[in-house]
């Protein structure tokens, strides 16, 4: 990290930590977001003192007064992201000034106050080298971390808080689906929209997870692992899903992702995959594409493969699309060729195995 200035960051160890033993049970099959490690981050903001007071401690329950914004108004934001064990040991991020500028443009939408990327960047590093022994190997995974801001000022206006929380906690994780690299069921969500425009669905806020519940409710009661967004006009364009974002195969082998246009996260791994594509020499189009087409291309064959694709994710071919008028197969619910190859590619490239073309990886020392 080329930060000059350094942030101060006090670290408390925390005296009940987990014996090895007890970790390394854990880290057998730590499931995703279940288990917790030693330690939490906080750093406090206020107006006067700005970003101040930041501690590395036990991690543990937080106190905080019943009528702080937050509980009231949800101006809370969070990232995701993941520290990876390479083979030879080192400890590498993937991306890392990626999330924390795009935690500043969740701040500014959520009308906080951004924490300098040199902050955020100083606090991921600090943290993940007290933590790396909670860090599984690549067999069984990486280390998720959840950075998370929220509005801690007590009172009831409707109003932006004058003073936040900063908090970094960190889960080890296996997959996020159970069933890892093996293909998911989609519901086509036609009830529900998760962003409008001139709204928050490009930024990473709590709100948009909250109202795509009732949706994923739903996914699941047609017995779907994830469902698909279409757009909050028309109800007809392809967005996103829950919490991540979407490619398609096409039998010539080019790839299409849907454009971002002000209610799609624009993800870290979508624009790293777009870049690993053109690479090998693929087309790769971001382009409006409607659900009824998606249909049509299915069953005519000219879709052959479709993939989910996040950090918590990472990619996840989907095998089958249900809407309410029924269920769709595709490339007979397995992993696809281009899908395989890019998962691979993008995974060596994050564990360590694979040359970093263009200085994504960035190892903590
Ligand atoms: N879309 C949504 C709604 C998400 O929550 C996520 C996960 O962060 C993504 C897309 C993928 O983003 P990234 O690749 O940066 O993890
Ligand atoms: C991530 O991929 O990091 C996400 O945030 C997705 C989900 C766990 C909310």
């Amino acid at each position: 990290m080329n930060s000059g200035k350094q942030f101060p960051i006090k670290f408390f160890k925390n005296p009940n930590a987990l014996s090895k033993t007890e970790r390394d049970e854990i880290l057998k099959n730590p499931g995703f977001g279940q288990k917790f490690t030693d330690h939490m981050l906080i750093i406090h903001y206020n107006k006067e003192k700005g970003w101040h007071n930041a501690e590395i401690k036990a991690y543990g329950p937080i106190s905080l007064d019943p009528a702080v914004c937050v509980f009231h108004y949800a101006q809370e934001i969070f990232e995701g992201m993941k520290a990876y064990r390479a083979k030879d040991g080192r400890i590498l991020l993937f991306r890392p000034e990626s999330n924390a500028r795009r935690f500043i443009n969740s701040a500014k939408r959520l009308a906080m106050a951004p924490l300098p990327e040199e902050f955020y960047l100083q606090a991921i590093y600090k943290f993940v080298k007290i933590e790396q022994d909670w860090i599984p190997t690549q067999e069984i995974g990486s280390l998720y971390l959840r950075p998370f801001m929220i509005a801690s000022k007590s009172y009831l206006g409707v109003k932006p808080s004058p003073e936040y929380l900063f908090i970094l906690i960190a889960s080890p994780a296996g997959a996020y689906f159970s069933k890892n690299a093996q293909s998911v069921n989609v519901w086509i969500s036609e009830n529900y929209t998760r962003a409008a425009s001139g709204g928050t669905g490009e930024v990473k806020c709590g709100g948009n997870y909250a109202a795509s519940l009732i949706a994923q409710q739903e996914a699941t009661k047609n017995n779907c692992d994830q469902l698909i967004f279409l757009d909050s006009v028309e109800h007809k364009w392809i967005e996103e899903m829950g919490g991540m974002n979407i490619f398609f195969v096409f039998k010539d082998d080019t790839l299409s992702t849907p454009p971002l246009n002000g209610t799609i996260l624009p993800g870290i791994t979508r624009d790293s995959l777009i870049t690993l594509a053109q690479n090998k020499g693929l087309k790769v189009l971001q382009e409006k594409y409607s659900v009824h087409q998606f249909i049509e291309d299915i069953q005519t064959q000219k879709i052959r493969e479709v993939f989910a694709c996040g950090t918590a994710a990472v990619i996840t071919p989907i095998g089958k699309i249900k809407t309410k008028n029924g269920e769709y197969i595709i490339n007979d619910d397995k992993i696809g060729r281009i899908t395989q190859d890019l998962r691979k590619t993008l995974i060596d490239i994050q564990f360590g195995n694979n040359i970093d073309h263009h200085n994504w990886v960035k190892e903590v020392k």
